[in-house]
């Protein structure tokens, strides 16, 4: 095999490392548990596709109003959790901690808590999975109003999971527009397949370790730039493009600023992806929900998707390479005032689902995973030979 390949090869791709019955990722369509993106998208909520994907089949009327309701019952987090969030805020407003980091070790901490929290079958897994799911967007709540110096916003029962988060975070009642959109960007950000995140949350789970220490994990591996943390960086990344070109997205200042990122070899955030070759099912589903946003908004939310929208045309007609979820992402959340540090914990808010989903079905039918690695490394020789 070509050095190339070998290099390729290194970061798994391609490589079939298990069987899941909980979602197919392939070029022509992404699937979870037999439903498409797409009609997921257009017709369902995020609480009924967190029951599909924890629960393992669609949920019937009386199943939904139940779940519903036991996740709203348990939105509220333990004051030890909330003392840390406070504790962390000088660290989140150095930068020597990012939110990521922040709700990656107040989930541990919620295993520290938890009655149940060394137990590992299913049952036990679906119990913690829910109170999880429930308890992720207020930890990203509480701490997004310890970083603006604002008092704690208690969840609110009556709202729907993805308004309650808005709520939460800003501290004002959100749109049914704004609260349907960020209800279709966690149904879309929910699970897909062994991606890395989820993938080390098999593998940790696998050992027979608990699930809090399996999300903590994962939650690890989403954060990167490369995973999850590429909705942050790719509204970071055009907000370099705004400050070196200017408001007036002059389409040669834009081809200018791409062509010389090209030249320094750059990684273009919200870009590519190791299984989509021709697109990501999500993006264009995301970026015509944030589009009509903007396009309603009063400030220039609309400009800054034209932006985006002249990037995307040179990376697809220049290099072949297609936005992914994280693109539209990062402008719809950027329209919607959310704090871009945010992005990435609301994807872990969508992506638990996935992750808990893959932690059920790991423990069900467990077998410790552990492949084997190549050894490149110096001849045998003695320690005493000098
Ligand atoms: C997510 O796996 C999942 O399912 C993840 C995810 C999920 O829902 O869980 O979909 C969520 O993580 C989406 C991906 C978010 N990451 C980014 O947007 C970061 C930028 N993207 C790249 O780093 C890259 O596209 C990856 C990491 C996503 C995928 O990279 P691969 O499969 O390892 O491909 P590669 O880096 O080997 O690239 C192949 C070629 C290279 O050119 P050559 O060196 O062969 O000339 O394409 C180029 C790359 O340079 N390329 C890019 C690019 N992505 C690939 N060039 C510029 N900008 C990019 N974004």
């Amino acid at each position: 095999m070509s050095a190339t390949a070998e290099l390729k090869s290194s970061g798994l791709e391609g490589m079939i490392a298990g069987k899941t019955a909980i979602c197919a990722v392939n070029q022509t369509s992404l699937i979870y548990r037999g439903y498409e993106i797409a009609d997921l998208a257009e017709n369902a909520t995020f609480e009924e596709v967190a029951f599909l994907l924890l629960v393992g089949h669609k949920p019937s009327e009386s199943e939904l109003k139940a779940f519903s309701k036991e996740l709203a019952s348990q939105r509220a987090i333990p004051g030890a959790v909330i003392d840390y969030l406070r504790t962390a805020g000088p660290w989140l407003k150095s930068g020597s901690a990012v939110p990521m980091d922040v709700l990656r070790t107040a989930v541990s901490m919620l295993g520290n808590m938890d009655p149940n929290s060394q137990a590992v079958s299913p049952e036990a897994d679906l119990e913690k999975a829910k109170t999880l799911t429930a308890q992720i967007p207020t930890i990203i709540g509480h701490m997004q109003n310890v970083i603006d110096g604002r008092e704690i916003v208690k969840p609110d029962e009556s709202l729907s999971h993805a308004a309650n988060l808005l709520y939460m975070i800003t501290g004002e009642k959100p749109s049914d527009e704004h609260a349907r959109v960020i209800d279709v960007s966690l149904i879309l950000y929910a699970e897909h397949d062994y991606n890395a995140s989820t993938f080390s949350s098999r593998v940790i789970a696998a050992t027979l370790s608990d699930i809090h220490g399996a999300v903590t994990g994962a939650i690890a591996a989403l954060k990167g730039p490369l995973h999850g943390g590429a909705n942050e960086a790719a509204m970071e990344m055009l907000r370099e493009i705004r400050s070196d070109i200017g408001k007036d997205n002059d389409p040669k200042k834009i081809q200018d600023w791409m062509h010389q990122a090209f030249a320094d070899k750059r990684k273009l955030m919200g870009f590519g992806h190791r299984v989509y070759k021709n697109g990501d099912h999500r993006a264009g589903i995301l970026h015509k929900l944030g589009r009509q946003l903007a396009e309603k908004a009063t400030d220039d939310s609309l400009a800054w998707f034209e932006l985006g929208e002249e990037v995307q045309k040179i990376m697809e007609t220049e290099k072949n390479i297609y936005p992914n979820v994280d693109f539209p992402c990062g402008l719809t959340y950027f329209t919607m005032g959310i704090p871009v540090p945010q992005y990435t914990p609301i994807f872990v808010a969508a992506r638990i689902t996935g992750w808990a989903a893959h932690i059920i079905e790991q423990h069900a039918n467990n077998r410790l995973i552990r492949p084997i690695a190549e050894y490149v490394g110096p001849e045998l020789k003695k320690w005493n030979d000098g």
